[in-house]
Protein backbone atom coordinates (compact mmCIF):
# COMPACT_ATOMS: atom_id res chain seq x y z
CA UNK A 1 0.00 0.00 0.00
CA UNK A 2 1.18 3.46 -0.90
CA UNK A 3 2.32 5.56 1.83
CA UNK A 4 -0.21 8.20 1.23
CA UNK A 5 -2.96 5.76 0.61
CA UNK A 6 -6.93 7.28 0.63
CA UNK A 7 -9.75 5.85 -0.96
CA UNK A 8 -9.49 7.82 -3.75
CA UNK A 9 -6.18 7.66 -4.29
CA UNK A 10 -6.22 5.29 -7.07
CA UNK A 11 -7.40 8.53 -8.91
CA UNK A 12 -3.36 9.53 -9.10
CA UNK A 13 -2.96 6.82 -11.25
CA UNK A 14 -3.27 5.64 -14.64
CA UNK A 15 -6.60 3.29 -14.99
CA UNK A 16 -7.08 1.12 -17.47
CA UNK A 17 -10.81 -0.03 -18.41
CA UNK A 18 -12.65 2.80 -16.56
CA UNK A 19 -15.36 4.39 -19.13
CA UNK A 20 -15.90 8.06 -19.39
CA UNK A 21 -18.61 9.62 -18.59
CA UNK A 22 -19.71 12.45 -20.55
CA UNK A 23 -21.47 14.29 -17.58
CA UNK A 24 -18.52 14.35 -14.65
CA UNK A 25 -20.57 16.18 -12.39
CA UNK A 26 -23.86 14.18 -12.23
CA UNK A 27 -21.47 11.33 -11.69
CA UNK A 28 -19.46 12.90 -9.21
CA UNK A 29 -23.38 13.88 -7.36
CA UNK A 30 -24.22 9.81 -7.83
CA UNK A 31 -21.01 8.57 -5.97
CA UNK A 32 -21.29 11.11 -3.48
CA UNK A 33 -25.21 9.66 -2.90
CA UNK A 34 -23.86 6.22 -2.68
CA UNK A 35 -20.95 7.42 -0.68
CA UNK A 36 -24.07 7.91 2.24
CA UNK A 37 -25.77 4.35 1.94
CA UNK A 38 -26.03 1.90 4.36
CA UNK A 39 -22.63 -0.41 3.26
CA UNK A 40 -23.40 -3.43 1.81
CA UNK A 41 -21.65 -5.85 3.58
CA UNK A 42 -19.91 -5.50 7.14
CA UNK A 43 -16.25 -5.53 7.95
CA UNK A 44 -16.46 -8.63 10.05
CA UNK A 45 -18.25 -10.58 7.69
CA UNK A 46 -15.23 -9.83 5.11
CA UNK A 47 -12.70 -10.75 8.21
CA UNK A 48 -14.59 -14.24 8.72
CA UNK A 49 -14.15 -15.21 4.87
CA UNK A 50 -10.37 -14.05 5.23
CA UNK A 51 -10.12 -16.77 8.52
CA UNK A 52 -12.11 -19.20 6.53
CA UNK A 53 -9.72 -18.84 3.07
CA UNK A 54 -6.46 -19.17 5.35
CA UNK A 55 -7.86 -22.47 6.08
CA UNK A 56 -8.27 -22.85 2.29
CA UNK A 57 -4.38 -21.42 2.33
CA UNK A 58 -3.54 -24.18 4.66
CA UNK A 59 -4.89 -27.11 2.72
CA UNK A 60 -7.80 -27.28 5.37
CA UNK A 61 -10.87 -26.04 3.28
CA UNK A 62 -12.06 -26.32 -0.51
CA UNK A 63 -13.13 -22.59 -2.00
CA UNK A 64 -15.79 -22.64 -4.56
CA UNK A 65 -16.27 -19.26 -6.23
CA UNK A 66 -19.15 -19.18 -8.63
CA UNK A 67 -21.53 -16.92 -10.67
CA UNK A 68 -22.21 -15.25 -13.58
CA UNK A 69 -19.94 -13.48 -15.97
CA UNK A 70 -21.97 -10.52 -16.07
CA UNK A 71 -25.22 -9.92 -13.73
CA UNK A 72 -27.79 -7.73 -15.24
CA UNK A 73 -30.73 -5.65 -14.68
CA UNK A 74 -33.34 -7.84 -16.94
CA UNK A 75 -32.03 -11.61 -15.10
CA UNK A 76 -32.87 -10.32 -11.36
CA UNK A 77 -35.29 -12.39 -9.86
CA UNK A 78 -36.26 -14.36 -6.92
CA UNK A 79 -36.14 -17.55 -8.68
CA UNK A 80 -32.66 -16.75 -10.54
CA UNK A 81 -31.24 -16.21 -6.73
CA UNK A 82 -32.66 -19.37 -5.69
CA UNK A 83 -31.65 -21.23 -8.52
CA UNK A 84 -28.48 -20.16 -8.63
CA UNK A 85 -28.22 -20.82 -4.64
CA UNK A 86 -29.45 -24.32 -4.95
CA UNK A 87 -27.04 -25.31 -7.40
CA UNK A 88 -24.01 -24.03 -5.31
CA UNK A 89 -25.28 -25.66 -2.03
CA UNK A 90 -25.64 -29.13 -3.96
CA UNK A 91 -21.86 -28.61 -5.76
CA UNK A 92 -20.49 -28.09 -2.01
CA UNK A 93 -22.19 -30.83 -0.80
CA UNK A 94 -20.54 -33.03 -3.22
CA UNK A 95 -17.44 -31.22 -2.72
CA UNK A 96 -18.04 -31.21 0.94
CA UNK A 97 -18.32 -35.13 1.01
CA UNK A 98 -15.41 -35.90 -1.89
CA UNK A 99 -12.64 -33.86 -0.03
CA UNK A 100 -13.78 -34.77 3.77
CA UNK A 101 -13.43 -30.52 4.08
CA UNK A 102 -15.59 -27.73 4.68
CA UNK A 103 -15.81 -26.15 1.30
CA UNK A 104 -16.07 -21.80 1.42
CA UNK A 105 -19.06 -20.77 -0.72
CA UNK A 106 -18.54 -17.51 -2.70
CA UNK A 107 -20.55 -16.21 -5.09
CA UNK A 108 -19.77 -14.00 -8.24
CA UNK A 109 -23.15 -12.19 -7.34
CA UNK A 110 -24.76 -9.22 -5.77
CA UNK A 111 -22.36 -6.44 -6.94
CA UNK A 112 -20.81 -8.75 -10.08
CA UNK A 113 -21.30 -6.26 -13.11
CA UNK A 114 -18.94 -4.20 -14.55
CA UNK A 115 -17.07 -5.95 -17.33
CA UNK A 116 -13.44 -4.84 -18.60
CA UNK A 117 -13.53 -5.36 -22.15
CA UNK A 118 -10.38 -6.48 -25.14
CA UNK A 119 -11.78 -3.93 -27.45
CA UNK A 120 -12.88 -0.24 -26.61
CA UNK A 121 -15.44 -0.23 -29.81
CA UNK A 122 -17.52 -3.12 -31.06
CA UNK A 123 -18.23 -2.69 -34.80
CA UNK A 124 -21.62 -4.29 -36.58
CA UNK A 125 -22.61 -4.18 -39.85
CA UNK A 126 -20.37 -0.86 -40.51
CA UNK A 127 -21.46 1.18 -37.30
CA UNK A 128 -19.39 1.54 -34.89
CA UNK A 129 -20.38 1.73 -31.34
CA UNK A 130 -18.65 1.92 -27.78
CA UNK A 131 -18.64 -1.74 -26.36
CA UNK A 132 -20.76 -2.97 -23.88
CA UNK A 133 -19.04 -2.57 -20.26
CA UNK A 134 -21.93 -4.04 -17.96
CA UNK A 135 -25.29 -2.51 -16.90
CA UNK A 136 -23.41 -0.64 -14.44
CA UNK A 137 -22.40 1.40 -16.91
CA UNK A 138 -24.06 1.20 -20.24
CA UNK A 139 -26.62 -0.82 -21.73
CA UNK A 140 -26.37 -4.09 -24.15
CA UNK A 141 -28.48 -2.73 -27.26
CA UNK A 142 -26.64 -1.90 -29.97
CA UNK A 143 -27.87 1.72 -30.07
CA UNK A 144 -25.77 5.35 -29.58
CA UNK A 145 -27.91 5.93 -26.74
CA UNK A 146 -27.53 2.80 -24.55
CA UNK A 147 -24.12 2.52 -25.16
CA UNK A 148 -23.44 6.14 -23.33
CA UNK A 149 -22.03 5.49 -19.66
CA UNK A 150 -24.79 6.80 -17.39
CA UNK A 151 -24.37 6.84 -13.62
CA UNK A 152 -28.14 6.26 -12.54
CA UNK A 153 -26.83 3.23 -13.56
CA UNK A 154 -24.31 3.02 -10.62
CA UNK A 155 -27.94 3.28 -8.15
CA UNK A 156 -29.53 0.70 -9.67
CA UNK A 157 -26.67 -1.97 -9.16
CA UNK A 158 -26.32 -1.16 -6.31
CA UNK A 159 -30.23 -1.29 -5.40
CA UNK A 160 -29.98 -4.94 -7.15
CA UNK A 161 -26.81 -5.81 -4.96
CA UNK A 162 -28.95 -4.95 -1.85
CA UNK A 163 -32.08 -6.76 -2.52
CA UNK A 164 -29.56 -9.96 -3.99
CA UNK A 165 -27.82 -9.83 -0.81
CA UNK A 166 -31.01 -9.63 1.51
CA UNK A 167 -32.53 -12.76 -0.47
CA UNK A 168 -29.03 -14.90 -0.19
CA UNK A 169 -28.64 -13.90 3.55
CA UNK A 170 -32.41 -15.55 3.82
CA UNK A 171 -31.81 -18.43 2.12
CA UNK A 172 -29.00 -19.26 3.86
CA UNK A 173 -29.83 -19.21 7.53
CA UNK A 174 -33.80 -19.14 7.59
CA UNK A 175 -34.24 -23.02 6.39
CA UNK A 176 -33.41 -22.87 2.55
CA UNK A 177 -29.77 -24.06 3.26
CA UNK A 178 -31.32 -26.90 5.36
CA UNK A 179 -29.14 -30.25 4.73
CA UNK A 180 -32.67 -31.76 4.39
CA UNK A 181 -33.77 -30.16 1.46
CA UNK A 182 -30.54 -29.62 -0.54
CA UNK A 183 -29.78 -33.06 -0.92
CA UNK A 184 -33.05 -33.11 -3.29
CA UNK A 185 -30.98 -34.34 -6.11
CA UNK A 186 -32.49 -33.31 -9.86
CA UNK A 187 -30.09 -36.31 -11.82
CA UNK A 188 -32.69 -37.05 -13.98
CA UNK A 189 -30.66 -35.78 -17.04
CA UNK A 190 -28.25 -38.39 -15.75
CA UNK A 191 -30.69 -41.18 -16.57
CA UNK A 192 -29.37 -44.37 -18.23
CA UNK A 193 -25.45 -43.37 -18.29
CA UNK A 194 -22.48 -44.42 -17.31
CA UNK A 195 -21.73 -41.37 -15.68
CA UNK A 196 -24.95 -41.03 -14.00
CA UNK A 197 -24.91 -44.39 -12.29
CA UNK A 198 -21.34 -43.38 -10.63
CA UNK A 199 -22.59 -39.83 -9.35
CA UNK A 200 -25.77 -41.84 -8.65
CA UNK A 201 -23.50 -44.52 -5.95
CA UNK A 202 -22.13 -40.56 -4.78
CA UNK A 203 -25.51 -39.71 -3.33
CA UNK A 204 -26.51 -42.85 -1.86
CA UNK A 205 -23.80 -42.67 0.00
CA UNK A 206 -24.56 -38.69 1.29
CA UNK A 207 -28.11 -39.55 1.61
CA UNK A 208 -26.63 -42.85 4.04
CA UNK A 209 -23.77 -40.68 6.23
CA UNK A 210 -27.25 -37.55 6.19
CA UNK A 211 -29.25 -40.85 7.94
CA UNK A 212 -26.64 -41.98 9.93
CA UNK A 213 -26.51 -38.59 11.57
CA UNK A 214 -30.28 -38.54 11.78
CA UNK A 215 -30.20 -41.92 13.79
CA UNK A 216 -27.42 -40.51 15.87
CA UNK A 217 -29.37 -37.77 17.12
CA UNK A 218 -27.59 -35.20 15.13
CA UNK A 219 -30.29 -33.30 13.58
CA UNK A 220 -30.63 -30.00 11.39
CA UNK A 221 -33.49 -29.02 14.29
CA UNK A 222 -30.57 -29.43 17.04
CA UNK A 223 -27.14 -28.67 15.16
CA UNK A 224 -26.59 -25.33 13.31
CA UNK A 225 -24.21 -26.54 10.69
CA UNK A 226 -26.74 -29.08 9.38
CA UNK A 227 -29.66 -25.98 8.71
CA UNK A 228 -27.86 -22.77 8.13
CA UNK A 229 -24.40 -21.97 5.85
CA UNK A 230 -22.42 -19.11 4.93
CA UNK A 231 -22.36 -17.58 1.32
CA UNK A 232 -20.42 -14.41 0.30
CA UNK A 233 -20.33 -12.50 -2.38
CA UNK A 234 -17.50 -11.28 -4.83
CA UNK A 235 -16.80 -9.16 -7.64
CA UNK A 236 -14.43 -7.56 -10.00
CA UNK A 237 -13.46 -4.08 -8.58
CA UNK A 238 -13.29 -2.64 -11.92
CA UNK A 239 -15.44 0.55 -11.40
CA UNK A 240 -12.96 2.49 -9.05
CA UNK A 241 -15.73 5.38 -8.34
CA UNK A 242 -18.05 2.46 -7.24
CA UNK A 243 -15.58 1.22 -5.21
CA UNK A 244 -14.75 4.31 -3.40
CA UNK A 245 -17.62 5.12 -2.89
CA UNK A 246 -18.44 1.84 -0.91
CA UNK A 247 -15.35 2.05 1.14
CA UNK A 248 -15.97 2.71 4.82
CA UNK A 249 -13.30 2.73 7.87
CA UNK A 250 -14.08 -0.16 10.17
CA UNK A 251 -15.05 1.43 13.48
CA UNK A 252 -13.73 -1.65 15.20
CA UNK A 253 -9.85 -1.90 13.71
CA UNK A 254 -10.13 1.59 12.55
CA UNK A 255 -8.76 0.04 8.56
CA UNK A 256 -10.67 0.44 5.59
CA UNK A 257 -12.92 -2.18 3.67
CA UNK A 258 -14.30 -2.23 0.49
CA UNK A 259 -18.36 -2.79 1.20
CA UNK A 260 -19.55 -3.79 -1.73
CA UNK A 261 -18.94 -7.23 -1.38
CA UNK A 262 -17.07 -9.53 0.72
CA UNK A 263 -14.05 -10.37 -1.67
CA UNK A 264 -12.80 -8.00 -4.64
CA UNK A 265 -10.64 -9.55 -7.53
CA UNK A 266 -8.24 -7.77 -10.00
CA UNK A 267 -8.66 -8.96 -13.68
CA UNK A 268 -6.39 -10.23 -15.75
CA UNK A 269 -6.85 -6.65 -17.65
CA UNK A 270 -6.18 -4.57 -14.99
CA UNK A 271 -3.28 -5.84 -12.90
CA UNK A 272 -0.46 -4.02 -13.67
CA UNK A 273 1.27 -2.97 -10.29
CA UNK A 274 2.06 0.84 -10.28
CA UNK A 275 -1.62 1.58 -11.65
CA UNK A 276 -4.71 2.40 -10.05
CA UNK A 277 -6.96 -1.48 -9.48
CA UNK A 278 -3.23 -2.48 -7.60
CA UNK A 279 -3.32 0.72 -5.96
CA UNK A 280 -7.22 0.90 -4.37
CA UNK A 281 -7.27 -2.90 -3.41
CA UNK A 282 -3.97 -2.30 -1.40
CA UNK A 283 -5.51 -0.01 1.35
CA UNK A 284 -8.83 -1.99 2.30
CA UNK A 285 -8.70 -5.02 4.03
CA UNK A 286 -10.75 -7.58 2.15
CA UNK A 287 -9.53 -11.09 0.42
CA UNK A 288 -8.32 -10.32 -2.73
CA UNK A 289 -8.34 -12.21 -5.72
CA UNK A 290 -5.51 -11.94 -8.57
CA UNK A 291 -6.77 -13.46 -12.08
CA UNK A 292 -3.17 -14.89 -13.37
CA UNK A 293 -3.24 -15.31 -17.56
CA UNK A 294 -0.53 -16.11 -19.59
CA UNK A 295 0.37 -12.82 -19.81
CA UNK A 296 1.43 -12.72 -16.40
CA UNK A 297 5.03 -12.30 -15.39
CA UNK A 298 5.70 -14.76 -12.26
CA UNK A 299 8.53 -11.80 -11.01
CA UNK A 300 5.49 -9.05 -11.36
CA UNK A 301 3.22 -11.69 -9.53
CA UNK A 302 5.69 -11.45 -6.44
CA UNK A 303 6.05 -7.84 -6.76
CA UNK A 304 1.87 -7.54 -6.64
CA UNK A 305 2.18 -9.80 -3.69
CA UNK A 306 4.48 -7.59 -1.58
CA UNK A 307 2.11 -4.81 -2.78
CA UNK A 308 -1.23 -6.71 -1.86
CA UNK A 309 -0.12 -8.23 1.04
CA UNK A 310 3.31 -6.95 2.42
CA UNK A 311 2.74 -8.79 5.87
CA UNK A 312 2.08 -12.51 3.92
CA UNK A 313 -1.49 -12.72 5.94
CA UNK A 314 -2.77 -16.11 4.88
CA UNK A 315 -6.40 -15.83 3.98
CA UNK A 316 -5.75 -12.24 2.27
CA UNK A 317 -4.98 -13.25 -1.53
CA UNK A 318 -6.67 -15.73 -4.01
CA UNK A 319 -4.45 -16.68 -7.04
CA UNK A 320 -7.15 -17.36 -9.56
CA UNK A 321 -5.23 -19.50 -12.35
CA UNK A 322 -7.06 -19.07 -15.95
CA UNK A 323 -4.79 -20.20 -18.86
CA UNK A 324 -6.63 -22.11 -20.88
CA UNK A 325 -6.56 -26.17 -20.97
CA UNK A 326 -3.31 -26.45 -23.00
CA UNK A 327 -1.56 -23.53 -21.20
CA UNK A 328 -1.66 -24.97 -17.73
CA UNK A 329 1.67 -26.68 -17.87
CA UNK A 330 3.84 -23.79 -19.84
CA UNK A 331 2.65 -21.43 -17.22
CA UNK A 332 1.60 -22.97 -13.89
CA UNK A 333 4.67 -24.91 -12.57
CA UNK A 334 6.73 -21.95 -12.52
CA UNK A 335 4.12 -19.42 -10.52
CA UNK A 336 3.88 -22.23 -7.92
CA UNK A 337 7.69 -22.81 -7.67
CA UNK A 338 8.49 -18.66 -7.60
CA UNK A 339 5.21 -18.11 -5.12
CA UNK A 340 6.47 -21.05 -3.08
CA UNK A 341 9.97 -20.58 -2.66
CA UNK A 342 9.45 -17.12 -1.63
CA UNK A 343 7.01 -18.63 1.41
CA UNK A 344 3.99 -16.78 -0.03
CA UNK A 345 0.85 -18.08 1.50
CA UNK A 346 -2.01 -17.96 -0.83
CA UNK A 347 -4.99 -20.00 -1.96
CA UNK A 348 -4.52 -21.51 -5.17
CA UNK A 349 -7.63 -21.20 -7.69
CA UNK A 350 -8.81 -22.62 -10.66
CA UNK A 351 -10.70 -20.41 -13.36
CA UNK A 352 -10.95 -23.18 -16.21
CA UNK A 353 -13.60 -20.43 -17.98
CA UNK A 354 -11.93 -17.52 -19.27
CA UNK A 355 -8.89 -19.24 -21.24
CA UNK A 356 -10.97 -21.90 -23.14
CA UNK A 357 -13.65 -19.73 -24.79
CA UNK A 358 -14.03 -19.85 -28.45
CA UNK A 359 -16.25 -19.05 -31.43
CA UNK A 360 -18.20 -22.03 -32.48
CA UNK A 361 -19.44 -22.65 -36.28
CA UNK A 362 -22.83 -21.24 -35.70
CA UNK A 363 -21.04 -17.90 -34.65
CA UNK A 364 -21.49 -18.34 -30.74
CA UNK A 365 -18.60 -17.62 -28.29
CA UNK A 366 -19.04 -20.81 -26.17
CA UNK A 367 -17.01 -23.19 -23.93
CA UNK A 368 -16.33 -26.81 -24.37
CA UNK A 369 -17.47 -28.71 -21.14
CA UNK A 370 -14.56 -31.09 -22.14
CA UNK A 371 -11.77 -28.25 -21.80
CA UNK A 372 -12.90 -26.87 -18.90
CA UNK A 373 -12.71 -30.10 -17.46
CA UNK A 374 -9.25 -30.29 -18.82
CA UNK A 375 -7.80 -27.31 -17.10
CA UNK A 376 -9.20 -28.45 -13.69
CA UNK A 377 -7.65 -31.75 -14.10
CA UNK A 378 -4.48 -30.23 -15.48
CA UNK A 379 -4.63 -27.57 -12.63
CA UNK A 380 -5.10 -30.39 -10.37
CA UNK A 381 -2.11 -32.37 -11.84
CA UNK A 382 0.48 -29.71 -11.69
CA UNK A 383 -0.17 -28.90 -7.94
CA UNK A 384 0.12 -32.57 -6.79
CA UNK A 385 3.08 -32.63 -9.25
CA UNK A 386 4.63 -29.65 -7.90
CA UNK A 387 3.49 -30.58 -3.95
CA UNK A 388 1.08 -27.44 -3.49
CA UNK A 389 -2.48 -27.67 -2.51
CA UNK A 390 -5.27 -26.61 -5.27
CA UNK A 391 -7.37 -25.00 -2.99
CA UNK A 392 -10.49 -23.93 -5.31
CA UNK A 393 -12.35 -23.30 -8.64
CA UNK A 394 -13.95 -20.65 -9.79
CA UNK A 395 -16.42 -20.78 -12.14
CA UNK A 396 -19.04 -19.17 -14.22
CA UNK A 397 -22.33 -20.46 -13.88
CA UNK A 398 -26.12 -20.25 -13.42
CA UNK A 399 -28.63 -21.73 -11.89
CA UNK A 400 -30.80 -21.99 -14.88
CA UNK A 401 -30.93 -24.59 -17.57
CA UNK A 402 -29.26 -22.25 -20.22
CA UNK A 403 -26.95 -23.88 -23.19
CA UNK A 404 -24.08 -21.11 -23.29
CA UNK A 405 -21.47 -23.88 -23.28
CA UNK A 406 -21.49 -26.82 -25.33
CA UNK A 407 -20.82 -30.85 -23.80
CA UNK A 408 -21.57 -32.78 -20.69
CA UNK A 409 -23.69 -35.72 -20.49
CA UNK A 410 -26.37 -33.99 -21.20
CA UNK A 411 -25.13 -32.78 -24.40
CA UNK A 412 -25.74 -29.04 -25.51
CA UNK A 413 -24.70 -29.18 -28.99
CA UNK A 414 -23.34 -26.37 -31.23
CA UNK A 415 -26.83 -25.91 -32.67
CA UNK A 416 -28.30 -26.29 -29.29
CA UNK A 417 -26.68 -22.88 -28.32
CA UNK A 418 -29.16 -20.56 -29.95
CA UNK A 419 -32.05 -21.79 -27.97
CA UNK A 420 -31.71 -20.46 -24.46
CA UNK A 421 -28.52 -18.22 -25.10
CA UNK A 422 -28.77 -15.41 -22.13
CA UNK A 423 -25.66 -14.21 -20.49
CA UNK A 424 -24.79 -10.64 -21.02
CA UNK A 425 -21.23 -11.43 -21.21
CA UNK A 426 -19.58 -15.03 -20.95
CA UNK A 427 -21.33 -17.95 -21.54
CA UNK A 428 -22.10 -19.99 -18.33
CA UNK A 429 -22.10 -23.39 -16.92
CA UNK A 430 -26.02 -24.35 -16.74
CA UNK A 431 -27.10 -26.52 -13.67
CA UNK A 432 -27.00 -29.64 -14.95
CA UNK A 433 -23.29 -29.24 -15.95
CA UNK A 434 -22.17 -27.48 -13.08
CA UNK A 435 -23.32 -29.96 -10.57
CA UNK A 436 -21.67 -32.88 -12.93
CA UNK A 437 -18.40 -30.42 -12.87
CA UNK A 438 -18.26 -31.13 -8.93
CA UNK A 439 -19.04 -34.98 -9.37
CA UNK A 440 -16.09 -35.13 -11.74
CA UNK A 441 -14.31 -32.79 -9.26
CA UNK A 442 -15.07 -34.61 -6.14
CA UNK A 443 -14.27 -37.96 -7.68
CA UNK A 444 -10.68 -36.67 -8.54
CA UNK A 445 -10.63 -34.89 -4.97
CA UNK A 446 -11.58 -38.34 -3.26
CA UNK A 447 -9.20 -40.37 -5.21
CA UNK A 448 -6.22 -38.45 -4.42
CA UNK A 449 -7.74 -38.46 -0.23
CA UNK A 450 -7.51 -41.97 -0.75
CA UNK A 451 -3.85 -42.17 -2.08
CA UNK A 452 -4.48 -42.62 -5.82
C1 LIG B 1 -14.18 -12.43 -15.65
O1 LIG B 1 -13.91 -13.05 -14.61
O2 LIG B 1 -15.35 -12.30 -16.09
C2 LIG B 1 -13.06 -11.85 -16.44
C3 LIG B 1 -13.23 -10.83 -17.26
O3 LIG B 1 -11.94 -12.53 -16.24
P1 LIG B 1 -10.40 -12.18 -16.62
O4 LIG B 1 -10.07 -10.92 -15.95
O5 LIG B 1 -9.68 -13.38 -16.03
O6 LIG B 1 -10.32 -12.16 -18.11
CO1 LIG C 1 -16.26 -13.72 -17.69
Amino acid sequence: MSELWTPNSWRNKPALQIPEYPDAENLATVEKKINEFPPLVFAGEARNLKSELADVANGKAFLLQGGDCAESFAEHSGDNIRDFFKVMLQMSLVLTFGGSKPVVKIGRIAGQFAKPRSSTMETKGGVELPSYKGDIVNGIDFTPEQRIPDPERLLKAYRQSAATLNLLRAFASGGFADIENSHRWNLGFLEGTEAGARYKKMTDKIEESISFMRACGITPANTHQLRATNIYTSHEALLLGYEEALTRKDSLTDEYYATSGHMIWIGDRTRQPDHAHVEYCSGVKNPIGIKCGPSLNPDELLQLLDILNPNNEAGRIVLICRYGANNVEKHLPELIRKVERAGRTVVWSCDPMHGNTITSESGYKTRPFDSILSEVNRFFDVHKTEGSYAGGVHFEMTGKNVTECTGGTNLVSDQDLSDRYHTHCDPRLNADQSLELSFRLAERIADERNGG
